[in-house]
């Protein structure tokens, strides 16, 4: 059993709060992915869990125990860093034991656990070479068997690919997540590449300077947003934020302005906004309509600023009456250019709609 339960978990330095109160519970054998912005405090409750940085108030339990007084190398935890410090007068096969050593396992211990993690890992053919005559990919396959070979409940990854290239990051992607498979422990992965965060987790936390904003499974994230900040952190590229004031709502539809003279109607259950209330409406740029039934629906103009044309699909990025930016993501045929008039529509079932305050009021989700 190795379930992670956080309670009002806080983290100051000196006066400065840093993590201020999370409540998290990650469950036996999850794959938890902390996701938030740059400073947000995903390394300091990472480090947390490991012990690395003791706790100002509030509670973490491993398996259920109360950590408090648990030096890190009881926890049964294992971190593997960004940064991969692997010592480099040693081999591959010292590297990876080289823990277990100064813990005093067996050697016969010690090799039998070193070779499960290189096959695991692939390593067998690079256990003699030291760590200088190794790839990025191949250092940082090194320093996870290093993390293997102690055998924990919980891994703690800290944005462990963000050093390799892209073709390198989707090939360890896919390692750690066989990895996962075959060990189910319990592991906490942070990183900021939204396909990572996407395709690893169960469960994503987006983590906003010290709170949580939201957990969830990333196609719930996706699709039910609670915030602003949520829908404009989860998705590449970003949702799109468009200003609307409610000019009617009754039986359950709300009509809403958009910038020019367009209209559009959204069915809406439960409390109605009044008319005359400013919103914000979000759609994904996948979701805003162009072509034939845009330009019939008359609901909005886009002027092109820039159209990129990927092939498998066109991106534009255009400016709409009120000056707000708007990004589309056409099929790989579009072929409108920089300066021309897109007519948009934005498909009710896909519209979400935010308050004053950011919060979701309105989730449009196609998957329902
Ligand atoms: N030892 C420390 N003393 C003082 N402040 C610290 C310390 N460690 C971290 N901080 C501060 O805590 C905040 C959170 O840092 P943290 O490293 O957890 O962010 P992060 O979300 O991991 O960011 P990144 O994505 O850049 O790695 C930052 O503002 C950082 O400056
Ligand atoms: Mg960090």
């Amino acid at each position: 059993m190795a379930t992670v339960t956080l309670r009002n978990a806080r983290k100051s330095f000196g006066s400065v709060n840093i993590i201020k109160g999370v409540d998290l519970d990650i469950a036996d054998g999850e794959f938890c992915v902390f996701v938030g912005p740059s400073g947000c405090g995903k390394s300091t409750l990472l480090r947390m869990i490991a012990g690395l940085e003791d706790i100002t108030s509030g509670s973490l339990q491993i398996g259920g125990r109360e950590m408090a007084d648990v030096e890190p190398a009881d926890r049964g935890v294992a971190m593997v860093f960004q940064s991969y410090a692997l010592y480099p007068h040693m081999t591959v096969r010292e590297n990876v034991g080289f823990g277990l050593k100064m813990t005093g396992h067996s050697k016969a211990d010690i090799e039998k656990r070193t070779e499960r993690a290189a096959s695991m890992l692939q390593l067998g053919p690079l256990m003699d070479r030291k760590p200088s005559q190794l790839s990025g990919g191949q250092r940082q396959r090194v320093a996870i068997g290093r993390a293997i070979v102690r055998e924990p409940d919980v891994f703690l990854f800290d944005e462990p690919l963000s050093n390799l290239d892209a073709a390198l990051r989707v090939q360890m992607r896919i390692e750690i997540g066989k990895l996962h498979n075959d060990l189910k422990s319990t592991m906490i992965y942070v990183t900021h590449d939204q396909v990572e965060a996407m395709t690893m987790a169960d469960k994503i936390v987006v983590l906003h300077g010290g709170i949580i904003e939201q957990v969830g499974s990333p196609l719930e994230l996706y699709h039910r947003p609670r915030n602003m900040f949520v829908a404009g952190f989860i998705g590449s590229p970003k949702m799109n934020f468009i200003p609307v004031t409610v000019q009617a709502a009754r039986d359950g539809n709300v009509m809403l302005s958009l910038p020019g003279d367009g209209r559009m109607t959204i069915p809406m259950k439960g409390d109605l906004p009044a008319a005359g209330t400013r919103l914000t409406l979000g759609c994904r740029p996948e979701h805003v309509a162009i072509g034939k039934e845009a330009a019939a629906s008359g609901a909005l103009q886009g002027t092109i600023r820039v159209a990129e044309y990927l092939g498998s699909e066109t991106m534009f990025y255009a400016s709409l009456a009120d000056g707000t930016e708007i990004a589309v993501k056409g099929d790989g045929l579009a072929a409108q250019k920089s300066g021309d008039i897109l007519p948009l529509s934005l498909p009710a079932a896909a519209c979400h709609l935010f308050d004053a305050q950011s919060n979701a009021i309105l989730n449009g989700d196609l998957t329902r």
